[in-house]
């Protein structure tokens, strides 16, 4: 019979054991679960419902249990249906039937949101540290490399040169914002629900907030319906997850351009690529594929939960036991995905050279050359066009921008109808002006403004992430 079975007369079929069953899922929060059983008598027994030589046993063979857990000594049985089951009748074939008193004044309602929480906090306090690490390897490639120039893009169309190091901040940029947000719903879930029972409270008068203490919760939950069926905090650490899968996807997606050879601007060594079973020659970037493709599982998950809840009345209904699946998968790729980026980062190498070749194609210094018209008094949108000339110009001779004479300048200054114009063209050294604004230095020099990719700025923002991550 089953421990709720009282009420019913026979055997409930196989199909409904093995379709209802969660223990499979849910033992991974077996010592969660185990800690909430601690807390829960002693608070039980702290309310009197329990004498202290009970709660000295309960605690005892919880304890042993515990460590049975840690050990992964405990053998599950589908037959208990799931891991609050079968501790509870682990615990009675250990201590005898002083076990029966342990789900006194709970629910298994309360008891698996407050299992949930707990295994989501330790599953966001270890992501926190996974996303500092890749900050980090992101923050060493940048102090290894940064200086190297290449295109940024627009619309992957050459647009203007940027520092590598201030390319790679962006990413840091993005995972600390992802921290951010883990971090906010980290302080929304860690409240405790115990003491909501099945969805209306119970019958005794724990003190709920010295459960919630001793659980490391900062407090308790204001309502029982509430408390039994809010998966909020799995939405919201799916959110989160999934969007820091999205940035890890984009980096990986930027890694299998930079490592074509006809980009050329990185290779990822040779312990993080793979090979291919026919064509010897291949060398593919597969890790960092397959994060851009497993991002899409993680995406899933989050709409899966949020399709799970929004058709649930209050309270506790058994869909929610379908929030595991989900949110076990999507954490578990975010931190695999998590630790191969990092190693592909910390061992990946950069071919400055490729990518200042890149730089220098592409006519991206032509926004810097506008830039100096302007400095010179000309609007800027007469200075796009007479700059647009000259990109024009240059691109029939299969030249750049810095090749130009004083002679295109004064033309493409001709081709130009404003009224600023002809005190330009009398400049003697507007030609030689605009030939050093054309310069990759010079572009990337002008860009001084906080969070622009001028050397200085960036550098002094590399310090600060330095400074912020701290070593290693
Ligand atoms: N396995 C269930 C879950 O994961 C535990 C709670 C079951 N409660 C119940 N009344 N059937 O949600």
């Amino acid at each position: 019979m089953q421990r709720w079975g009282g009420r019913f007369t026979g055997d409930t079929d196989p199909r409904v054991v093995e379709f209802t069953r969660s223990v499979e899922l849910d033992a991974a929060f077996a010592t969660d679960d185990l800690q909430g059983s601690i807390a829960h008598v002693h608070g039980l027994g702290r309310a009197g419902v329990l004498s202290d030589a009970e709660v000295e046993t309960l605690v005892a063979g919880l304890e042993a249990l515990r460590a049975e857990a840690e050990a992964g000594l405990i053998a599950w049985d589908p037959a208990l249906e799931d891991v609050h089951l079968n501790l509870e009748a682990a615990l009675e074939a250990r201590i005898g039937t002083v076990a029966r008193k342990l789900h006194t004044g709970r629910s298994r309602n309360d008891q698996v949101a407050t299992d949930l929480r707990l295994w989501t906090r330790r599953a966001v306090d270890r992501i926190d540290l996974a996303l500092l690490a890749m900050e980090r390897a992101l923050v060493g490639l940048a102090e290894r490399d940064g200086e190297a120039i290449l295109p940024g893009t627009t619309h992957i169309q050459p647009a203007q040169p940027v520092l590598l190091a201030h390319h790679v901040l962006a990413y840091v940029e993005m995972l600390e914002r992802d921290r951010g947000r883990l971090s906010d719903a980290r302080a929304r879930l860690n409240v405790s629900p115990l003491g909501s029972g099945a969805l209306a409270g119970v019958g005794y008068p724990l003190d709920r907030e010295a459960v919630a203490a001793e659980l490391g919760f900062d407090g308790v939950s204001a309502n029982s319906l509430d408390a039994v069926s809010d998966r909020d905090f799995v939405v919201e650490v799916l959110a989160a997850s999934a969007l820091a899968m999205v940035h890890l996807s984009r980096l990986a997606e930027e890694i299998t351009w930079w490592s074509n050879p006809r980009f050329g601007f990185v290779r990822v060594a040779d312990a993080f690529s793979t090979g291919s079973s026919m064509m010897p020659n291949k060398r593919n970037p597969d890790p960092a594929e397959l994060v851009r493709g497993r991002s899409a599982g993680v995406i899933a998950a989050l709409t899966e939960m949020l399709t799970v809840l929004k058709g649930l009345p209050l309270a506790y209904q058994r869909d929610l036991q379908e929030d595991k699946p989900a949110l076990f998968r999507a954490i578990g790729t975010l931190e695999a995905s998590l630790s191969v980026m990092t190693g592909l980062i910390d061992t990946l190498t950069v071919d400055p050279r490729r990518m200042r070749q890149a730089a220098d194609e592409g006519f991206t210094t032509a926004t810097a050359m506008a830039d100096a018209l302007v400095r010179a008094g000309l609007p800027f949108r007469s200075a796009h066009n007479v700059v647009g000339a000259l990109v024009a110009m240059v691109e029939g001779r299969g030249a750049g921008l810095e090749e130009i004479s004083d002679r295109d300048v004064d033309m493409a200054l001709g081709m130009v109808d404003d009224e600023a114009i002809p005190v330009l063209r009398r400049d003697p050294d507007i030609g030689q002006g605009m030939r050093a604004a054309a310069t990759v230095e010079g572009a990337l020099a002008a860009m001084d403004v906080v969070g622009g990719t001028a050397p200085n700025r960036v550098a002094a923002a590399l310090v600060k992430a330095r400074a912020r991550l701290g070593p290693g």
